[in-house]
């Protein structure tokens, strides 16, 4: 089985990426795989749906996490506030364009011996929130308002919700529990797919520890210790994870899983393509990462 991951298409952000997300769409078109999985920032508003179209006649299966991006809404948003986009607007495109939402159930590939499970995943502060309690002076201010030295993560403005963070990555933590259960009672092997990343190795390339206030505050933006924990206790079953969202391409180990981050960003776009059962892994790049403009 050939299975091609790819994330933060932006679909619609910007000349030179749409470009190269044409690009690679021609690629898959010229040599379509077995299965695709867009691994979340798929587009904002109604570029979210223009991009389920652009691959939408592609002969295999597709599945995808949504991101941060696809979450954001405007005041009085037509579709509803970022909890209704996430549980009803984007699973309903999904459902009409023939993907498999991964954030409302498992893929399960018997045949294979696979499942693909998946979650948007967000971040609870944790991976940072003790050192902000002792280091950052106003750390609740700075964190209610996602504000770093100058300006503020975008999330802040656009992710508009009646929960918080801390909630919403409980529940989807707990949702991909019961996930990777359903998945591990039918099947012997587990890929694992998240906007955020999935584990601290994935996340922004930066020296450890994090200094200063603004490094903390990414490090509490970006991810969160419980399904780091989930995904250790199972990793004898789990020999991929795949995230996005940093747009920086990484590969980590962790225990017997390999993981990566898919990169690519605004201005050009990367794609793994694994074989499994053998597990081999190619990346290609879309566009030229060296020119943005
Ligand atoms: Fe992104
Ligand atoms: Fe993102």
């Amino acid at each position: 089985m050939r299975i091609a991951v790819t994330a933060d298409l932006h679909f619609g952000h910007n000349r030179l990426g749409d470009d190269a997300t044409q690009l690679l769409l021609q690629h898959l078109q010229s040599q379509p795989p077995d299965l695709l999985l867009l691994g979340g920032d798929i587009g904002t508003d109604e570029h979210f749906e223009a991009c389920l179209r652009l691959f939408r006649d592609l002969p295999c299966l597709k599945a995808l996490v949504p991101g941060n991006h696809d979450l954001w809404v405007a005041d009085n948003d037509h579709r509803g506030d970022s909890l209704q986009v996430y549980g009803h607007h984007l699973p309903d495109l999904c459902k009409r364009h023939d993907y498999h939402y991964l954030d409302t159930g498992p893929l399960i590939l018997p045949n294979e011996g696979l499942a693909v499970v998946g979650s948007i995943n967000w971040y609870d502060y944790s991976w940072s929130l003790e050192r902000m309690k002792a280091e950052v002076p106003d750390w609740q201010w700075h964190l209610k308002n996602k504000a770093f030295t100058r300006g503020r993560h975008n999330d802040g403005r656009f992710i508009q919700w009646d929960t918080d963070d801390v909630r919403f990555t409980a529940q989807l933590v707990a949702n991909l529990e019961r996930y990777l259960m359903m998945s591990l009672d039918q099947v012997e092997s587990v890929f694992v797919m998240t906007h955020h990343p999935a584990f601290r190795g994935l996340s922004f390339p930066r020296p450890v520890p994090a200094r200063g206030l603004d490094a903390l505050l990414w490090e509490a933006l970006s991810g969160n210790a419980a399904i780091e924990a989930l995904l250790e206790k199972h990793a004898e079953r789990i020999p991929f994870i795949f995230s996005g969202h940093t747009h920086r391409d990484v590969e980590a180990q962790r225990g017997p899983t390999r993981g990566y981050n898919v990169g690519g960003d605004y201005h050009f776009k990367r794609m793994l393509l694994i074989d499994w059962p053998a597990g081999t892994i190619e990346s290609f790049v879309f566009g030229d990462p060296s020119v943005r403009r």
